[in-house]
């Protein structure tokens, strides 16, 4: 039996968020340069976000170049933008045609003209997209995410727009790019690192954590069929007893 079988009828995640990892170790591995791991990592994305669609996930998030990417060689740099740019030329037709919403969250200034001109038209055109929203995490990290967040709610406490008595954890995720979306469910890691990178570190709070040794060119549909069903094996308890679920 399929894992896309078995968890056909169980609960699904209504948002999963995955770093996306491994990319230059596949391409060395076939004796190629790094950016040809890119290359292979973007039919992982296509699957990915095809086998979410299928099953019913609302939210998908990737983490596709965080605000420390910055610092890789220029050359890796300018692949990977311009990679970005003909994956979203590429796929806008397959996004509508899948009724995939695009969001960004991330340094939009950050970002060279071609790639933030072109992540948002793809934004405005999909706008109006009722069925997977698609959250691409470019020129993101969670330290500059909060650190953003603490200035807009320190105008607002000046403007005395708020109290500072009255700032809550609410508060905190209103201000944060992520504020229009539910927390993750389940956060999908490959090629068997185990850490958090930067990404999401307020929001994956209880998110459930599933790590793999499959590199990211390799992921495939199945694999992520996979995590949902380790997913479903877990018991969620927020902080709570067994007896109170
Ligand atoms: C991490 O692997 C991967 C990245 C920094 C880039 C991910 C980008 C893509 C998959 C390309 C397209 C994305 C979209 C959304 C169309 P790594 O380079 O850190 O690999 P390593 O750990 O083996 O060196």
């Amino acid at each position: 039996m399929s894992f896309k079988e078995k968890i056909i009828n169980k609960s699904i995640p209504k948002h999963i968020a995955i770093i996306m990892d491994g990319n230059g170790r596949w391409a060395k591995k076939k004796g190629n340069k790094r950016i040809f791991g890119h290359k292979n990592g973007v039919q992982a994305v296509k699957d990915t976000v095809e086998a979410a669609g299928e099953i019913g996930v609302q939210y998908l998030t990737l983490y596709a170049f965080s605000t420390e990417n910055w610092t890789r060689p220029k050359t890796e740099v300018d692949a990977l933008m311009t990679l970005l740019v003909n994956a979203i030329k590429n796929e806008v037709d397959s996004l509508m045609k899948n009724n995939v919403r695009v969001k960004h969250i991330g340094n939009i200034n950050s970002l060279p003209k071609k790639v933030a001109q072109k992540l948002n038209e793809l934004i405005n055109k999909t706008s109006s997209n009722t069925g997977l929203t698609l959250i691409l995490a470019i020129s993101y990290s969670s330290k500059w995410e909060i650190t953003d967040a603490i200035k807009k709610i320190s105008k607002q406490v000046k403007n005395n727009n708020i109290d500072v008595n009255d700032i809550t954890d609410e508060t905190i995720s209103r201000n944060l790019a992520t504020a229009e979306f539910p927390d993750p469910d389940l956060l999908i890691r490959t090629s068997g690192e185990y850490r958090l990178s930067n990404f999401l570190l307020w929001q994956i709070a209880y998110t459930e954590m599933y790590f793999t040794d499959t590199l990211w060119p390799d992921f495939r549909k199945e694999n992520f069929y996979e995590a949902i069903y380790e997913f479903n094996k877990r018991n969620r308890r927020f902080g709570k007893t067994e007896d109170q679920i």
